[in-house]
């Protein structure tokens, strides 16, 4: 029932009915949005939120046998975890073939670190051409058609926030070449956000909720409530290649990867997760590790940082699996927790500045420090539901050059430094020359497009310059 005598009665049973506080005063089409908005979210969860993340802070209870993750290493003939790459890709290769794989990418975030207005799809990544990220992600889509001869589905999933920009972005870049049935949006869902000291939920307006998109996590609930997971399964799909909107080299669907999660004889196929070597202790990375007989991520913000900095006796870094939020994920895995009555990830509370009005005056608040408390869920955290889980380390330079800050470290700067490094590497391994500076850079800027190529083998069949320019500016 969304009538307005139903949510005030929901209001007052959950000590909330501040948020009618301007009902009377709004006009017809703003009193019937508002109402629709709190019929929509889970008011009667509310209390119980409160209590468990803004009156107290959960404490992060460490695993008392945390231990690092074992992984399967980059080098297959190395380590303890020795591995068939050539099997795995042939294994991933008839996955993809048979139509069984679709990409995901999670965009439903703020992106509100980087600074940049809108979407962070549409942000320009590519080193020489600007290209939006979308267009580098669609662009590995057309390369698997031009090499596998399939159209994998494209999942994006955005926010209630930035939905309609999203889509409107895909229609006048007409899809990025791509089939317009091949991409498919679908939103997740919103948490109201709470006031950091007494917990009432803050208003973005005198008729407007303030909310806030419920993490990554939301994914689960997410696939199967816009009916895109029974989409998915009634077409065959079986896995999904999970990636997050900021990191313009990831291979969108990876082969080897996939082949690795459904064949190894330690993985479910439920959930598997790429890492990378931690550059140092202190890098802000998710860390794989393994407790209770579980793979888990813990964030860098919680594995204390004794552990951290722990290392081997060779010198490496103990906990050195850092996470660069890559998976595949079964979609049968994704539908058991979906359908699951009792599932459900845990929040977790973000401190933030969040603009609002007065819920007495309806002035604008414009906060000079964290005034609200946001709930948000982490897809990796369905790791420890898996029955067993497999971890693959890949090099950084391959594929992590992500955009999240305006500068410093995951910039634009950094991530064309990162593309440049990798598109040279691949053109000398097929014989390119490269110019260096005298520090051993390469002294140009390079991008090489997923559809020409997202390996270095795949390289060898393009048609390429004999050399590089200094200085130039080069887009294969
Ligand atoms: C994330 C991981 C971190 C990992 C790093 C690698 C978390 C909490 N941490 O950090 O372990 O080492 O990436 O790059 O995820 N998103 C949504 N909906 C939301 C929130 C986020 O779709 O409600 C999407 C964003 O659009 C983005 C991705 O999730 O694609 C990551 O979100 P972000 O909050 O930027 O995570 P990071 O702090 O970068």
């Amino acid at each position: 029932m969304t009538d307005l005598a139903t949510i005030r009665t929901r209001l007052a049973a959950i000590d909330q009915s501040h948020l009618l506080n301007f009902y009377p005063t709004l006009t017809a089409g703003e009193q019937q949005s508002l109402v629709r908005q709190l019929a929509s979210l889970p008011l009667e969860d509310i209390p119980a939120l409160i209590d468990g993340y803004v009156r107290r802070k959960p404490a992060f209870v460490l695993p008392r046998d945390v231990a690092p993750a074992p992984y399967y290493p980059h080098d297959a003939g190395t380590g303890s975890k020795r591995w068939d790459k050539a099997k795995a890709e042939a294994a991933g290769e008839a996955i993809i073939r048979a139509g069984q794989v679709a990409a995901f990418v999670v965009a439903g975030g703020q992106g509100s670190r980087l600074g940049y207005e809108g979407p962070k799809g549409c942000y320009p990544a590519g080193a020489v051409t600007g290209k939006p990220l979308f267009q580098i992600f669609a662009e590995n889509i057309l390369g698997i058609h031009d090499r596998y001869g399939v159209w994998a589905p494209w999942y994006i999933m955005t926010s209630p926030l930035n939905h309609e920009a999203t889509q409107s972005f895909f229609e006048s870049h007409k899809y990025f070449g791509l089939p317009r049935d091949v991409v498919q949006f679908f939103p997740q869902g919103v948490m109201p956000s709470l006031d950091i000291g007494t917990g009432k939920v803050l208003m973005a307006s005198k008729s407007e909720v303030a909310t806030n998109p419920d993490g990554h996590g939301g994914c689960i609930r997410a696939l199967h409530a816009s009916g895109a997971l029974a989409a998915m399964r009634s077409r065959g799909i079986k896995h999904l290649s999970y990636f997050q909107v900021d990191n313009p080299t990831v291979r969108v669907i990876d082969p080897v990867f996939i082949g690795l999660h459904a064949s190894a004889g330690d993985s479910s196929g439920e959930m598997s997760s790429k890492m990378v070597p931690k550059v140092s202790p202190e890098e802000k990375v998710g860390v794989f590790c393994h407790a209770g007989g579980k793979t888990q991520v813990l964030e860098y913000s919680d594995l204390p940082m004794e552990l951290q900095r722990e290392r081997q006796p060779d010198g490496t870094i103990k906990f050195i699996a850092g996470s660069i939020a890559i998976h595949v994920m079964g979609v049968e895995f994704i539908h058991r927790l979906a359908t699951d009555e009792a599932f459900g990830l845990p929040y977790h509370r973000a401190e933030k500045k969040i603009p609002c009005v007065d819920p007495s005056t309806g002035a604008a608040i414009t906060p000079g420090a964290n005034n609200g408390v946001k709930l948000e869920k982490f897809v990796f955290d369905a790791l420890e539901l898996c029955k067993a889980s497999i971890v693959l380390e890949t090099d950084r330079v391959e594929e992590f050059a992500p955009i999240k800050n305006a500068t410093g470290a995951d910039s634009p700067e950094s991530s064309r430094q990162l593309q440049t490094l990798r598109a040279a590497r691949w053109l000398e391994s097929c014989g390119v020359a490269i110019p260096k500076t005298a520090g051993g850079e390469p002294d140009c800027v390079l991008e090489i497009s997923p559809r020409s190529a997202t390996s270095a083998g795949e390289l060898k069949q393009v048609k390429l310059p004999k050399a590089i320019e200094r200085g130039a500016k080069v887009a294969l």
